[in-house]
């Protein structure tokens, strides 16, 4: 494993991502670089293809380049063999998914401190706690995931994912399930995790107004990074992607 000092939660160096070999390679990342400052929120938009998931998953180390470098706070991913790579994931990655992912026979506060659990560590409960008020869970700690609604779930599994105190939460469409008014609830929530705790996250959305609520957009286009927008707007946000060809 190999250590440098950095500042950024990530920095990826000309990361480049093929599929495949020969007539059916397929190069879903060209030469990505990029850098997220500690305490920021990121969106990542893109057409469909362009290559958002597999952007987000070499970051998470759920994939590893082809080549280039990815720095998850002071930790090389590439070249990492499986075992430590899911040892980073466990400690330094929070992951927030579309379908919430929670174990159902667990309850809300069992879900929350399972990640550290499987490392052998217990959580501190005056952590557990905590984590459980920000999200508004703490009154329902000791319920079942088929007993909360879609939104509450996905407070839950935000929960979950913080519980590490990771380098970055990585989120692909976080919104996606959820109605328009519970997914401006889970957004304001990462807007007060960044600017409350310094948490970075770095959220996949094909909605303008989910990526108004982070502080920059980053645009991919055919595996490129077509551009990044600070202080987005929605309207700006479509605008852009009506320019990459998705309107
Ligand atoms: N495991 C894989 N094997 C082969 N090709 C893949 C694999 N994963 C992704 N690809 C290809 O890489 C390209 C980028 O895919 P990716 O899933 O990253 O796109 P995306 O931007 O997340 O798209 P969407 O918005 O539809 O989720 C696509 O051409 C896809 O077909
Ligand atoms: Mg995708």
């Amino acid at each position: 494993m190999t250590r440098t000092l950095t500042t950024s939660a990530l920095r990826m160096d000309a990361v480049t991502k093929t599929y495949g070999a020969g007539e059916s390679a397929v190069t879903a990342l060209r030469e990505v670089s990029i850098g997220l400052d500690r305490g920021t929120f990121t969106a990542v938009m893109g057409p469909s293809g362009s290559g958002k998931s597999t952007f987000l998953h070499c970051a998470a180390g759920l994939d590893q380049p082809t080549s280039g470098s990815v720095l998850l706070g002071d930790v090389e991913l590439a070249g990492m063999g499986e075992a430590a790579l899911t040892a980073v994931r466990r400690e330094r990655v929070g992951f927030v998914f579309q379908a919430y992912n929670l174990m159902s026979a667990l309850t809300v506060a069992e879900n929350v401190a399972l990640v550290p659990r499987l490392s052998g560590h217990d959580v501190d409960r005056a952590w557990l706690h905590e984590l459980l008020d920000r999200v508004g869970m703490r009154d329902r700690a000791d319920r079942r995931p088929a007993q909360l609604s879609g939104g509450q779930q996905q407070r839950v599994a935000i929960a979950r994912a913080l519980v590490n105190r990771p380098e970055v939460v990585m989120a692909d469409e976080p919104t996606g399930a959820l109605d328009t008014r519970t997914g401006r609830q889970v957004l304001e929530l990462f807007g007060a995790l960044v600017a409350e705790l310094g948490q970075t996250v770095l959220m996949v959305t094909h909605d303008p107004v989910a990526a108004s609520y982070a502080d920059s957009v980053v645009f991919l286009a055919d595996g490129r990074i077509a551009g990044r927008l600070h202080h987005p707007t929605a309207a700006r946000v479509s605008e852009r992607m009506a320019h990459l060809g998705e309107v």
